[in-house]
């Protein structure tokens, strides 16, 4: 998808005609209480994480910046709505949240982001390819986390109000994905460090303001027995498709690694 056909349908996520007395009578589990705070922790940091990108190379690409704009606008409300969520059943989220969140980033996330910023010059080009390949995984992971909501929540509501957010999920993804496999396949020298960039450091999104434990418990909780193993095949499918990632594994080598364990399997 083209920057400029996001613009055109960009928009704020319309929940003005939401049933709240609905949600709030349904109710959420306290495992979705952990889930939709992780979720919505995640989105309303996004703007955060806008702002590392911008010291990076990958704003010298004419379409990223449109892009940001629109997606870093639609994210913030996607954490809104499920903040909702939570209020009205009963689990409001802090004040200031986002700071709070933020202040959970480790050292390790600070840095990162300082060296990334320099590294991205030093990569320039392959840089750009590297953060679309990079954002398509994880818009990818966040459409399937929202789809294990709606097949488990017994919330109408919930089920209503993730299916609208998915739908600009899904713009997001296309976008990284088609970006993507625009730039690997025009530039074949690309393919080998983005390969590699992937399998050695790709870990989900949160990873670096959540706990090892908080990641894992949203992986356990949302794609236990069975749908873990999908959730793999899926995501490293999709991105073996993609010029130079045939056979790669990313969610898979995580999923073994941090996941897998908590299932009671090796
Ligand atoms: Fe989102
Ligand atoms: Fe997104």
């Amino acid at each position: 998808m083209e920057t400029a056909r996001v613009l055109e349908i960009s928009s704020k996520l319309d929940i003005s005609d939401i049933d709240w007395e609905a949600a709030k009578a349904a109710g959420i589990t306290e495992e979705e209480e952990f889930i939709l705070t992780y979720f919505a922790d995640i989105e309303a940091q996004t703007i955060i994480y806008m702002r590392d990108l911008l010291h990076t190379t990958a704003i010298d690409d004419p379409g990223v910046i449109g892009f940001l704009s629109a997606w870093n606008y639609e994210e913030y409300f996607h954490g809104e709505a499920l903040a909702k969520v939570l209020d009205v059943c009963g689990n409001p989220l802090q004040q200031d949240r986002i700071a709070a969140v933020r202040r959970n980033a480790t050292w390790g996330e600070k840095l990162l982001a300082w060296v990334t910023s320099k590294v991205s010059r030093f990569l320039n080009d392959r840089f750009v390819t590297l953060y679309m390949t990079w954002g398509a995984v994880q818009e990818f992971t966040t459409h399937a986390g929202y789809q294990r909501i709606r097949e488990t929540t017994k919330n109408p509501v919930l089920d209503e109000i993730v299916k609208r957010i998915m739908k600009q999920e899904r713009v997001h993804f296309s976008w990284y994905y088609n970006n993507a496999k625009k730039r690997l396949e025009a530039n074949p020298s690309h393919r080998k460090l983005v390969r590699f960039m992937l399998e050695r450091f790709w870990s989900p999104v949160g990873a670096g303001v959540k706990t090892d434990e908080e990641v894992a418990r949203l992986f356990t909780d949302l794609f236990g027995e069975g749908y873990g193993d999908k959730l793999v095949t899926d995501v490293d499918h999709k991105i073996g498709q993609l010029p130079g990632m045939d056979g790669i594994q990313i969610m898979g080598s995580w999923f073994s690694g941090n996941v897998q364990p908590l299932l009671g399997r090796s």
